[in-house]
């Protein structure tokens, strides 16, 4: 399925490929493509998606942020509407039922960075560059940066990327924690290939609990995550995958997951 500037790929597995195509622009997200991805996140969990891979088109960027050309102009409404529009594109990855994995391909700046931030797992080229570059804009992280980049790194990290808005290399994000893994840049698409295969084998509805409940840790106090965690585990049993996966350790036999 495609859209103007997003295409959305889901093969027989079930891993789905989310790719940002606006190579001209190095995949910046003007309205448009915000709206598409809104779209294209919706049909992916609707066609039950068990994994969703997020990445740019062309061979220099991931996502070099929102449309600084569009953004120039703006009133403080129009500024909060498409501040609105990036926060819902980023919730439906934080939020989308299966685990979401940033394929970063090379410029990942600004808005891009909060896209890559609301995935769960973000695997970086060796030419990838990353950076919450806002401050030299005049501005701050809009769509979530604020506060999801000191999940990953610790919280002088974190402010010292938002006040320097400065732009770090794959190893350097790497070594911040930024991202989770480091690939030489013709190795990205079949090391995350393989990485969503093997999370589309998984039993699902484990899956989508586990990343319900991992998300809680930022959102609830620990005691209701706690209680959430306690009904989750106890609501697995008697599901098929349960079952299965039980039952194949018992006979020393390979599970067959729904
Ligand atoms: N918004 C709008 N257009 C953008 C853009 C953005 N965030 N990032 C790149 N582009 C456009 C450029 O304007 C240019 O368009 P043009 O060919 O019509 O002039 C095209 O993409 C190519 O960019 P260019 O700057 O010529 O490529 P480069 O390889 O020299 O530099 C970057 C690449 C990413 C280093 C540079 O474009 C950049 O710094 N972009 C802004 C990154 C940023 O701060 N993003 C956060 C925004 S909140």
């Amino acid at each position: 399925m495609s859209w103007d500037t997003v295409t959305l790929d889901v093969d027989d597995a079930g891993v789905a490929t989310l790719t940002v195509d606006r190579p001209d622009k190095l995949n910046s997200l003007n309205v448009a493509t915000l709206e598409a991805l809104e779209e294209a996140i919706r049909e992916a969990a609707t066609r039950d998606a068990r994994v969703l891979v997020l990445t740019g088109a062309g061979e220099k960027s991931f996502v070099a942020g929102a449309d600084i050309g569009y953004m120039q102009d703006l009133s403080t409404p129009e500024a909060q509407a498409y501040a609105e529009l990036g926060h819902r594109v980023a919730d439906g990855l934080e939020s989308f039922p299966a685990p979401v994995i940033a394929a970063i391909n090379g410029y990942c700046f600004g808005g891009g960075c909060e896209l890559a931030l609301a995935c769960d797992l973000r695997v970086a080229s060796e030419r990838a560059v990353l950076g919450q570059t806002e401050i030299d804009l005049g501005i701050v992280p809009g769509w979530g940066g604020t506060q999801r980049l000191s999940r990953l790194v610790d919280d002088e990290t974190a402010r010292r990327l938002v006040f320097f808005g400065e732009r770090v290399d794959a190893s350097d994000a790497y070594e911040l924690g930024l991202v989770g893994e480091l690939v030489a840049h013709n190795e990205l698409e079949d090391d995350v290939a393989e990485m969503a295969a093997a999370l589309a084998a998984k039993p699902k509805y484990a899956l989508r609990t586990a990343k319900e409940a991992l998300n809680m840790v930022h959102e609830e106090p620990q005691h209701a995550g706690l209680q959430y965690e306690k009904r989750a585990w106890s609501g697995l049993f008697g599901t098929h995958d349960q079952r299965e996966g039980m039952a194949a350790f018992v006979d020393d036999r390979e599970p067959e997951f729904e």
